[in-house]
């Protein structure tokens, strides 16, 4: 597997990262389970995503920290934890999961998101300690390699979530530290306070990002820009790239038009750069989320996949061994309207 620097940490890490979000909950133990071993010792990688609320939203019985609770049972059953590079996640957790449920029938089957976007435990000093502890016992660890702010939290003063990251990174619990669904003015505050107080600042930060882009006017937190990319490197921050494949929907045209990642994509641009990558895909025999992937992997970011199944983990690995040439890199590039 090959592997890039984690900012300005000096840490090496898989280019292609192993999401969690669905284990334990959507994808069964066992699945998981093998997932792992493919990822590990099959594609040599040892970057994994998880977070504390992953996944309260697949079901009514779900709570979150399902995720991470199974991989705490893997490292306890493997004895595996120091081989591999964790990163988890606080702050996004909602405060009343179940009363998110109610009501679910008259949403068509629903949590209500809108609550769960205003309502959630957020980046103060106790939520922070609160969160990283609850994960620490699930995952069965007493260290995090990347502990990340999930959501943004508007409500807290910056200083006080900086303080608290800096003592999780005093105490040994957290080594380094990241920002994910994050504007880049935020970013930009918390260098400067992190370079006036000497405290700890991030080596990374996780948004969404992948070969489509959003459309004019999109105003998302999460989708990183051309901006906030052009921000990053300047800053010398590792982009870890969450859902490259759009959930699928360059290999599954029907999902293109149904599901929900699509409203900040969807138009004439997006239209193009589907052709581009089908095209392409038909003359390398590959698939369109295997370029996507390929495309990705090409850059100075981490991929950070998250395939349900085994057949789709087993549909993504080939991306590895796609190296596009910088003709057909200009190609994909070129695509737009
Ligand atoms: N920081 C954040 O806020 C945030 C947000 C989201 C995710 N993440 C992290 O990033 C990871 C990856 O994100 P993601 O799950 O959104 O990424 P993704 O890889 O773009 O999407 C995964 C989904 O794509 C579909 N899929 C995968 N392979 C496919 C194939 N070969 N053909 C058709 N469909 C396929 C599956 O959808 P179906 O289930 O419909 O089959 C699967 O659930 C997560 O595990 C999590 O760790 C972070």
């Amino acid at each position: 597997m090959q592997k890039t620097t984690l900012g300005n940490s000096g840490v090496q890490v898989s280019r292609l990262a192993l999401g969690c979000m669905l284990m334990g909950t959507q994808t069964s133990e066992e699945d998981s389970v093998e997932m792992l071993h493919r990822y590990v010792d099959g594609a040599g990688g040892s970057f994994l995503d998880t977070a504390d609320c992953y996944a309260w939203w697949t079901s009514p019985t779900a709570r979150g920290g399902e995720s991470e609770e199974l991989l705490g049972r893997w490292f306890a059953r493997t004895g595996r934890r120091d081989e591999i590079f964790l990163a988890t996640k606080g702050s996004a957790q909602p405060v009343d999961v179940p009363g998110l449920w109610a009501d679910a029938p008259s949403r068509g089957g629903e949590p209500d998101w809108e609550r769960a976007r205003r309502e959630f435990a957020g980046a103060s000093r106790s939520a922070l300690t609160d969160a990283l502890e609850g994960s620490l016992r699930r995952l069965g660890t007493d260290y995090i390699d990347l502990y990340y702010v999930h959501v943004d939290d508007l409500d807290t003063p910056l200083e006080e979530t900086l303080e608290t990251l800096t003592g999780f990174v005093a105490s040994g619990k957290v080594r380094h530290l990241g920002w994910s669904n994050v504007r880049t003015w935020r970013l930009e505050s918390i260098r400067q306070l992190c370079q006036r107080y000497g405290w700890p600042a991030p080596v990374a930060v996780q948004q969404q990002h992948s070969y489509l882009r959003r459309k004019a006017g999109s105003e998302s937190v999460s989708i990183v820009g051309s901006e906030q990319l052009d921000y990053l490197r300047r800053h010398d921050l590792s982009l870890v790239a969450y859902s490259p494949i759009l959930k699928g929907v360059y290999d599954v045209p029907a999902k293109r038009a149904a599901h929900h990642v699509m409203t900040e994509y969807a138009g004439p641009d997006a239209d193009a750069r589907f052709a581009a990558v089908e095209k392409l895909a038909a003359d390398l025999g590959a698939t369109p989320n295997q370029v996507v992937l390929a495309w990705l992997l090409r850059q100075d970011l981490v991929t950070l996949i998250g395939p349900r199944t085994l057949d789709q983990f087993d549909a993504a690995v080939p991306a590895l061994a796609l190296t596009l040439t910088d003709a057909q890199v200009a190609f994909l590039d070129a695509a737009g309207a």
